[in-house]
């Protein structure tokens, strides 16, 4: 293994040695408090959420219908790629930053910051995206209960004036409005802030709740809701092709990638595990089970609901705002909506807690390295032990845009960061296998060229299956990331201070 620093090498592709993973590990402050299932639980957290409980209605109704099945096993296929790469880089390096971290020892500089500057795209658009869903339930619950709230208190100033407008055509008296704000979006991620402030085990703790809650709800969907199936529904399994306006096709082969691309999203955040590395008893064994478990736990699950969904409602008759739900009354089982109204508002919280958790220890790797301010990013709280400032500073950037802007469509700008960065680490690891072949590897990913040749092509086809507009908005946000590494990152990563 090479582990000496050289003296000072300008290249973007310089590498951070391997040597300094295990000197940061033994210098970390945060506390090793998380167990296998523990991280597993964390991994579950962050997955089961709006994608499951929101998007599935779309993704059938408009693209896939019933085999829609079959796009939630293309997008898990693509995702288990990926996850059994993820496994055997968090096995060699146990530390947070996830694949950034990873990328930095075996690819080069430039390439970690992009996939750092992706994750954000992962991480806090992501938990953005699931406060805004987050509110949508809790609207819903709140009528549930005959409590209805005005619209300029439950959107963000856009959506409230078009809602206001739909509302006054159907002859309902909505008052003028100069200001609004999505204020439950707003103050969840302020709850969510504190929790994660106070601490890890706090939040692992309210996690491990809040995962039972929803891990339950979703098997009671399943087995409650099989009841219900009507085989005639699943005809034809696979509707044929059509083609829209646009000329982009729906149904179909191309309309079952479309939807894989869109329900990708459900699968974001196994990889989250990876960012509490640093937190973990026994980080070389349990994150590499625990990204790969939660993984197969959540596959298993989405198959069955996608399944019993278009099997309990005819694909083009499914609710797109809340089809489990829907499904529910539909079939005449009103109480169940409140159960499942209550286990999505759980669910959204802990994919919430999770991603703004995994976002802070990203920036906390990349402080750490010098390439973002330390002063910021790396300050760890004295009794706390967590990146506190960093959290904050998250909690703020996320609750205002999440209460200001109409953020509910851009979970396919989240899925496509997190996309690249999935197809990255497919190869970073293989690269390391061919650089480093001695290294220890407590976890190796089966048959590793075909594994990472698959991941990096169903990852890439999946991201050249996104919208256009996605497309572009992610071409703004890479050629940000590098302006921001030239401007900063470059000149101060510590790799130009080879004593630090
Ligand atoms: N997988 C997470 C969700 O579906 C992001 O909400």
């Amino acid at each position: 293994m090479e582990t000496k620093l050289k003296p000072v090498n300008t290249s973007v592709m310089r590498k951070k040695p391997l040597s300094a993973y295990a000197a940061d590990m033994q210098k970390s402050e945060l506390k090793r408090v998380l167990t296998r299932w523990g991280l597993t639980s964390l991994g579950i957290g962050a997955v089961i959420g709006g994608g499951i409980f929101v998007l599935t209605g779309i993704a059938a109704h408009d693209w896939a219908g019933p085999a829609l099945a079959l796009s939630f096993v293309l997008a898990g296929v693509a995702c288990t790629f990926a996850a059994l790469c993820y496994a055997e880089f968090a096995s060699i390096l146990p530390v947070e930053g996830s694949a950034y971290a990873y990328s930095y020892g075996t690819v080069g500089e430039i390439f970690a910051w992009f996939i750092g500057w992706n994750l954000i795209l992962e991480y806090m658009m992501g938990a953005t995206t699931v406060a805004v869903s987050w509110s949508g339930y809790f609207e819903k619950l709140m009528h549930l209960f005959h409590i209805e709230l005005p619209v300029w208190l439950m959107n963000d100033p856009i959506t409230a004036q078009e809602k206001a407008g739909i509302l006054r055509a159907a002859g309902q008296n909505v008052p003028d409005f100069t200001f609004a704000i999505n204020l439950p979006a707003f103050l969840i991620v302020w709850v969510v802030t504190y929790i994660l402030v106070k601490g890890i085990k706090e939040a692992a703790s309210t996690n491990n709740i809040i995962v039972v809650t929803k891990v339950v709800a979703v098997i009671f969907v399943i087995v409650v809701g099989s009841f219900y199936i009507d085989t005639t529904n699943w005809t034809p399994f696979i509707p044929t092709e059509v083609m829209d306006d646009k000329g982009q096709p729906h149904f179909g082969f191309n309309g079952i990638v479309t939807a894989a691309s869109i329900v990708f999203f459900a699968y974001i955040g196994f990889d989250a595990v990876s960012t509490q590395a640093g937190e973990a008893i026994n980080p070389t064994k349990d994150v590499p089970f625990a990204i790969i478990a939660s993984l197969i736990i959540c596959t298993l699950l989405y198959i069955l609901v996608s399944l019993v969904l278009t099997g309990m409602v005819r694909y083009d008759s499914l609710d797109l705002k809340a089809p489990v739900a829907q499904a529910f009354a539909d079939v005449g089982l009103t109480w169940a909506v409140y159960l499942i109204t209550i286990a999505a508002i759980a669910g959204l919280t802990s994919v919430m807690l999770v991603m703004m958790l995994g976002q802070t220890r990203i920036f906390l790797g990349m402080a750490k390295d010098g390439l973002l301010p330390k002063g910021l990013f790396a300050a760890i709280h004295p009794t706390f032990k967590t990146p506190y400032k960093s959290t904050i500073l998250v909690g703020a950037i996320i609750s205002v845009v999440a209460a200001l802007t109409p953020i509910d469509k851009v979970s396919e700008l989240c899925s496509s960061g997190t996309l690249l960065a999935f197809a990255m680490i497919c190869a970073a690891v293989w690269m390391l296998r061919v650089r480093e072949p001695n290294l220890e590897r407590p976890y190796r990913t089966p048959a590793l060229p075909i594994v990472a040749t698959l991941g990096i092509l169903a990852n890439l086809y999946l991201m050249w299956n996104l919208r256009v507009d996605t497309k572009i908005a992610f071409l703004i946000w890479g050629t940000l990331g590098i302006i921001v590494y030239f401007l900063y990152s470059r000149k101060h990563s510590n790799l130009n201070n080879p004593e630090e």
